[in-house]
């Protein structure tokens, strides 16, 4: 190993999101790691620092030819440049395109239990939610194409926002799933957004299928959502990017990102993708093996010491989904009893709609000594619990 992600470091005093938690309190909920990004993402920073002045940035040839390259490499597939567009974060991109490709009071379809924000996006806009829940068979998770179809088929519907790998269930869709979801879209007349945020974070063997690579009828009728901020922990700054194949759905969401005016990079958001993409393969290849040995030690753990719960296998994302349901079906009362007890903060499956009343959601992207005070956390809470 050329990293060091056994390092602990102290995040309090940072104004951090996820570290505004009690003292004896260990976050273990929102998306963000515990490990410092890689050293080369420092030193392109300290760089720009050493610069002192900070005005309005321009999007450069090399941040296009950053993440071109990037997706060629890791991903084998080709994007051209004027497919992207500079966006300030996906949320802010879903949000957008959810207020451009929709009407007030018309239907968004998400496929629940999903990332919470997804609600935010739609229901701050005055549209309405459209849940089609996951099919769960104790062991993994499965879109109801049936269900899906009716939601689809619905005048009132006008959206679909997708999640691949899938906040917090950790599935990669197959090549076929995705085909079946565009398919749909394209026959109901839905635009599609996809967020694939999480997709550079996949077990070590693991690839995800980008949804750009499939037939292009399906990929003309799609909004897709990329960035390094998850991958690299850099979410704090900001910058992401938009892939619209479609010219006239290009203009469109172009626009609206530029009416809100998150179309614009602030002083750091270039540098950091340009060292990301061009510099940090190594850094990721090992914090994928890092994080893969981390859900193996939560594995053995839960099946040695917390048995009345288990594991949900996943393939991506650092963010496991654990079955408490012979333990309870209000997650959020187990969640609220564990960080009561212990100081373990996790998040509760109810926090992602639909189908999560029997999970929690645990971040386990951190120094494995972290990970175990965690988990030994975690088994005190379950086991002092009481319906
Ligand atoms: C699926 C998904 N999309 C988007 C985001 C946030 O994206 P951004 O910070 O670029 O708005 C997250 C963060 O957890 C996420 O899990």
């Amino acid at each position: 190993m050329r990293y060091d992600f056994d390092k602990i470091v102290d995040r309090r005093g940072t104004y951090s999101y996820k570290w505004g938690v009690g003292e004896n309190e260990l976050p273990m909920w929102v998306a963000d790691m515990d490990f410092e990004t890689a050293p080369e993402i420092v030193a392109a920073l300290e760089k720009r620092v050493s610069n002192k002045i900070f005005g309005y940035t321009d999007i450069p040839d090399e941040w296009y030819e950053a993440y071109m390259g990037w997706w060629k490499k890791r991903h084998g597939v080709e994007l051209k440049k004027e497919w992207l567009i500079y966006s300030s974060g996906v949320i802010p991109t879903i949000s957008s395109t959810v207020r451009k490709l929709s009407a007030p009071a018309e239907n968004v379809v998400i496929l629940t239990p999903v990332y919470n924000m997804f609600y935010n996006c739609v229901l701050n806009n005055g549209r309405n939610i459209i849940e089609s829940k996951l099919i769960y068979d104790d062991k993994s998770y499965s879109i109801d194409f049936e269900d899906l179809e009716k939601k689809l088929a619905d005048e009132q519907t006008s959206l679909m926002i997708f999640c691949n790998p899938h906040n917090p269930v950790g599935r990669i869709w197959s090549r076929e799933e995705l085909n079946k979801v565009g398919e749909l879209c394209l026959k109901h007349d839905v635009k599609l957004i996809v967020d694939e945020i999480h997709c550079d974070l996949t077990d070590p063997d693991k690839e995800y299928v980008p949804f750009v690579s499939l037939k292009k009828e399906l990929v003309d009728n799609a909004i897709i959502a990329i960035a390094p901020t998850k991958t690299f922990n850099i979410a704090g700054l900001q910058t992401s990017a938009v892939v619209v194949t479609n010219k006239a759905l290009r203009h469109k969401v172009w626009r609206q990102i530029n009416t809100d005016e998150v179309g614009e990079p602030n002083a750091f958001a270039i540098d950091v993708v340009l060292a990301a993409f061009n510099e940090g393969e190594k850094w990721l290849d090992e914090l994928r093996t890092y994080i893969y040995n981390n859900k193996c030690i939560v594995d053995q753990y839960i099946k040695e010491n917390i048995k009345e719960i288990s594991l949900v296998p996943s393939s991506a994302t650092y963010l496991l989904w654990l079955d408490c349901g012979n333990v309870t079906a209000n997650s959020k009362e187990l969640m609220k009893h564990i960080r009561k007890e212990t100081g373990l903060f996790l998040s509760a499956g109810t926090h992602y709609g639909p189908g999560g009343e029997n999970f929690l959601r645990l971040n386990i992207a951190c120094p494995k000594e972290r990970l175990m005070d965690g988990l030994a956390r975690l088994e005190k809470g379950i086991h002092s619990y009481k319906k």
